[in-house]
């Protein structure tokens, strides 16, 4: 995957602690130079934090973090700083995760599959085929459901601060169209390294293949996988559309994300300055769900004029991808089968 440069409020945090003359200079939080609010009189930083997302510079999630980092920064006058870095340089999702339960990360962007592994509740968010569309996923986690999540995190060293958007996500592979549930038989498929997408894949009769993100455009150039799975953005972005041209829009799940924070570095910080870390956490979410409906648009219309070849599935096709993996549902969350009903419930 393309590594994207360290973002500009890096270099400024860097220039600062390297010239030695930290609260001496001003600080800008940015990502975009074209949004640059203009630099604010810095105090002291008290804190400088590390913020980890493995998605390129541009993409809707980074920028995200960006407005995060910037809201913070001007919200606290420069006395709280975030380092982003992007691009996945800090490494794969799960060995992050496992770097902020202790500390040696502050913050990270994660998508919800790898999630579960350390809280395993999230399954329930994720089942194949539970939204009916966006706005249905959205009213669950904006509403007392997706508050109940977030108060499950007990344990788990982690604080969820605020459900980003990663819309739904497609199978596609570099061998045929996958138009008919038995198109996926024999191909193997790259999976998130989440025991329930690695039951999805074979409950579909594919064989799944788990590896990070970051592993995925090579092992499709050298065909040691046939295929994966992602949302137009990261299609599009990853170029896997590139070396894997067959995209079939069957939409099997909508994974969301969550910003999180490390539970030690929460603990650092005074009431106050956790409620100005929530506060900008929802305000960039805000701001990442307007960037991720034009990013999927434009996502879109890219790989189309490449000439990926978009197969869209029947109804009727489409229902036997559903009955495939309906056991799913008590395989994976037999003890929260309450809370899928009122998922499928909400918005009726
Ligand atoms: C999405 C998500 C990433 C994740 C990736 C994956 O792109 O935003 O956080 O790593 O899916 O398939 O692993």
């Amino acid at each position: 995957m393309r590594r994207g440069l360290p973002g500009v409020l890096m270099g400024v945090v860097m220039a600062v602690v390297l010239s030695g003359c930290i609260g001496s200079e001003q600080t800008v939080a940015k990502g975009d130079p074209d949004k640059n609010q203009g630099p604010t009189e810095a105090a002291t930083p008290e804190y400088v934090f590390t913020y980890a997302e493995n998605q390129a510079e541009d993409y809707p999630t980074t920028q995200g973090a960006y407005k995060f980092a910037e809201l913070i920064s001007q919200k606290t006058n420069g006395r709280i700083l975030i380092n982003v870095q992007a691009g996945g340089v800090l490494g794969d999702e799960k060995s992050v995760c496992e770097q902020l339960q202790f500390g040696g990360i502050d913050f990270m962007r994660m998508s919800l599959s790898p999630l579960a592994e350390f809280v395993p509740k999230l399954n329930v968010l994720q089942l194949p085929y539970l939204y009916r569309d966006a706005d249905h996923m959205w009213q669950v986690l904006d509403g007392a459901i997706g508050k109940d999540f977030m108060n499950s995190f007990e344990g788990s060293n982690l604080v969820p601060l605020s459900w980003y958007d990663a819309g739904a996500r497609n199978f596609y592979n570099s061998v045929r169209p996958i138009r008919r549930l038995e198109d996926m038989k024999g191909l193997k498929i790259r999976v998130q390294e989440s025991e329930m997408m690695i039951g999805m894949v074979e409950a579909l009769g594919a064989s799944p293949a788990p590896m990070s993100y970051a592993e995925v455009y090579s092992a499709l150039q050298t065909g040691a996988i046939n295929g994966a799975e992602n949302n137009w953005p990261s299609y599009e972005s990853t170029s896997h559309y590139e070396v894997a041209k067959f995209y079939t829009i069957d939409e099997h799940n909508r994974v969301p994300e969550l910003q999180l924070c490390s539970q030690p570095t929460w603990d650092k910080l005074s009431m106050a300055d956790q409620e100005t870390i929530k506060e900008c956490a929802l305000e960039s979410a805000e701001y990442e769900r307007m960037l991720w409906s034009e990013r999927e648009r434009k996502s879109e219309e890219k790989v189309r004029q490449a000439g990926c070849q978009i197969i869209e599935l029947s109804p009727g096709e489409k229902q036997k991808f559903q009955d495939a993996v309906k056991p799913m549902y008590e395989k994976y969350c037999s003890d929260y089968m309450d809370i899928v009903d009122a998922i499928i419930d909400t918005g009726k």
